[in-house]
C-alpha cells in the first residue's frame, strides 16, 4: 500500500501532469481543482487518488490482483445527436453539407414514427450508458414526440441528459422542415413536457437551432427569447466546415462573422454549447470568450467529415470552456474514451503542423496530455454545460456521478495489465483501448444505473 506521503506525493505528480501546474503546491492544486484535501487522508492504504480524474476522476486500486480503477471516472458528452445513432459508422464518406443531406435528414426523418423513436433511443442511451456517459446533451429531431419520448427514456434508465427538440425552417429537405410557428411552439411544448418529468432536474431541455444555415432571422430570435424567458441553455453547430461557413456568410452579409449571426441574434450566452468551432478567426473566438459560452470538441466527427483540425490548446490558452463530444454519427463512436483518443490526435497533428510551420518563431502548440483530455471529457464538460455546481469531480457536496473501470490483469479484457504497470500506466491503457467491456458499473446521482 501507499503510505499518505506517498499518496500527496503521487497527487501532485499527477498534477504536475497538466504541464501549467507543475510548480503548484498540492493545497493550491485541491483548491484549483476543488476537491476536499482530507479524502486524501481518508484513503486506504490499497486506494490512490487520482487527480487527472479527480478534479476530473478519482480512482481507487485494489492491488490482490485485481485492478480496479474505482469511482468517480464520469463521461460527459457535450454533443451527440441521438437519431444518429442508428447510422453511427456508416456514411462517413462525404463533407458536412453532402452528409447531412445524402445520410442524415433522411435517417432523422423517420423519427416521426413513435415506435421507432422508443426503440432507437432505447438503445443510443444504453450504449452511451455502457460507455461510461453518465451525463450526454442531445440533439433529438424537430419531432415532437420522438422527442418527449428520448427524454423519457433518459429519465427512466436514470441518465444525465440535456434534451433538444431540433428547430430548423430553411434550407432542408421538404420532407423534413418545420414552419417558424410551429418549431417555437413545439420548443415550448417539450420544455415543458420535460420540465414536469419527475428527475431530479437530470433531465433538462436544451434550445436546439440545428445550426445558423437551417434557421431563419425570426426562428433564431425567437428560440433565444425562450432561452432568456425559461432561463434554458442552448446548443448550435458552429464554424464546422468551410462550405458551411460559406453558405452562412452569404446568408447573413448583415453580420461580421458566423459567430457575429449567433450573438447578433441573442444566441450567444454564457450556456450556449458550441459544436465544433474548427475554422474561428480571433475576432470570433474573442466574442466566444466575452459571452463565455462553450465549445464542444468532436475530433472523431471532425475527422470523418473532412472538417478540419481544431485548435484546441489555442481555445484553451485564451480561457475559452472546452468539453468533448462524440458527434455522433459525424463521429463514428459513441465512446468517450474514443473521443479522449481522438482529442490526442488532433492536438498532436496541430503540434505537429505548428513545429512543421514554425519558423517565424512561434512556439509550436503542445499537444494535450492524459490529464487534460480527462478533464475535458468530465470536469471540462460540465463546465460547458453549466453542471459544474453538481457534477464533473469529486467535490464534497457534488452528486455522485462515477464508472467504476475494472481492468482485469491476463483476464483477456481489451487492456492487458501486468505488474510492473504503475496506475497512470492502467489509466493510460484505459483510455487509449479501454471500451465498454472494461467499464464494471455507473452511477448517476448515487443510483446504480447499469
Ligand atoms: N451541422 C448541422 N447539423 C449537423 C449534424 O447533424 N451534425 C454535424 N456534425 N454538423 C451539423
Ligand atoms: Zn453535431
Amino acid at each position: 500500500g501507499l503510505t499518505a506521503e506517498g499518496k500527496v506525493a503521487f497527487l501532485q505528480n499527477l498534477v504536475g501532469n497538466r504541464g501549467d501546474l507543475c510548480d503548484e503546491t498540492l493545497q493550491n492544486a485541491s483548491q484549483t481543482f476543488g476537491f476536499d484535501i482530507s479524502v486524501v487522508q481518508k484513503l486506504t492504504a490499497t486506494q490512490f487518488l487520482l487527480p487527472g480524474f479527480v478534479s476530473h476522476l478519482w480512482a481507487s486500486l485494489l492491488l490482490d490482483n485485481v485492478l480496479t480503477c474505482a469511482p468517480p471516472n464520469e463521461q460527459i458528452d457535450t454533443h451527440i445527436h441521438a437519431p444518429q445513432y442508428v447510422f453511427t459508422g456508416t456514411g462517413c464518406d462525404l463533407p458536412l453539407l453532402q452528409w447531412l443531406e445524402k445520410y442524415t435528414f433522411p435517417r432523422e426523418q423517420a423519427f416521426s414514427d413513435p415506435t421507432y423513436a422508443q426503440s432507437a433511443y432505447q438503445r443510443a442511451v444504453t450504449r452511451t450508458l455502457r460507455n461510461g456517459t453518465t451525463t450526454a446533451a442531445y440533439y433529438a429531431t424537430i419531432h415532437s414526440e420522438a422527442t418527449k419520448i428520448l427524454a423519457t427514456i433518459c429519465a427512466e434508465t436514470g441518465q444525465r441528459a440535456f434534451i433538444g427538440k431540433v428547430c430548423m425552417d430553411r434550407n432542408s429537405p421538404s420532407t423534413y422542415i418545420e414552419s417558424t410557428e410551429d418549431s417555437l411552439k413545439t420548443t415550448n411544448e417539450v420544455a415543458d413536457f420535460i420540465s414536469q418529468l419527475s428527475t431530479k432536474g437530470r433531465v433538462k431541455p436544451i434550445i436546439t437551432p440545428r445550426f445558423a444555415a437551417s434557421c431563419t432571422s425570426e426562428l433564431m430570435h425567437g428560440l433565444a427569447n425562450i432561452a432568456k424567458k425559461r432561463d434554458l441553455p442552448i446548443q448550435t453547430h458552429l464554424s464546422e466546415s468551410h462550405a458551411e461557413i460559406e453558405m452562412v456568410e452569404k446568408l447573413h452579409p448583415e453580420c461580421s462573422s458566423y459567430t457575429a449571426v449567433y450573438a447578433d441574434h441573442g444566441l450567444l450566452t454564457n450556456k450556449t454549447v458550441l459544436a465544433h468551432c474548427v475554422h474561428l478567426s480571433p475576432s470570433e473566438r474573442k466574442l466566444v470568450y466575452d459571452a463565455n459560452a462553450g465549445v464542444a470538441h468532436c475530433p472523431n466527427s471532425n475527422f470523418s467529415i473532412l472538417s478540419g483540425v481544431c485548435n484546441v490548446r489555442r481555445l484553451l490558452q485564451e480561457g475559452i470552456k472546452v468539453g468533448l463530444g462524440t458527434d455522433v454519427a459525424g463521429g463514428y463512436s459513441a465512446s468517450m474514451m474514443d473521443a479522449m483518443r481522438q482529442a490526442v490526435i488532433a492536438s498532436k497533428v496541430t503540434f505537429m503542423n505548428s513545429r512543421d510551420a514554425s519558423k517565424d518563431g512561434r512556439k509550436p502548440w503542445q499537444p494535450l496530455n492524459l490529464g487534460e483530455v480527462l478533464y475535458l471529457a468530465t470536469l471540462g464538460g460540465a463546465k460547458v454545460l453549466g453542471v459544474d455546481g453538481v457534477v464533473g469531480n469529486f467535490e464534497v457536496g457534488k452528486e455522485f456521478d462515477a464508472v467504476l473501470v475494472d481492468l482485469k490483469p491476463g483476464d483477456g479484457r481489451c487492456v492487458d495489465v501486468f505488474g510492473h504497470d504503475g496506475i497512470m500506466d492502467s489509466i493510460e491503457k484505459f483510455v487509449y483501448n479501454g471500451d465498454d467491456r472494461n467499464i464494471a458499473k455507473v452511477w448517476v446521482g448515487g443510483r446504480q444505473v447499469l
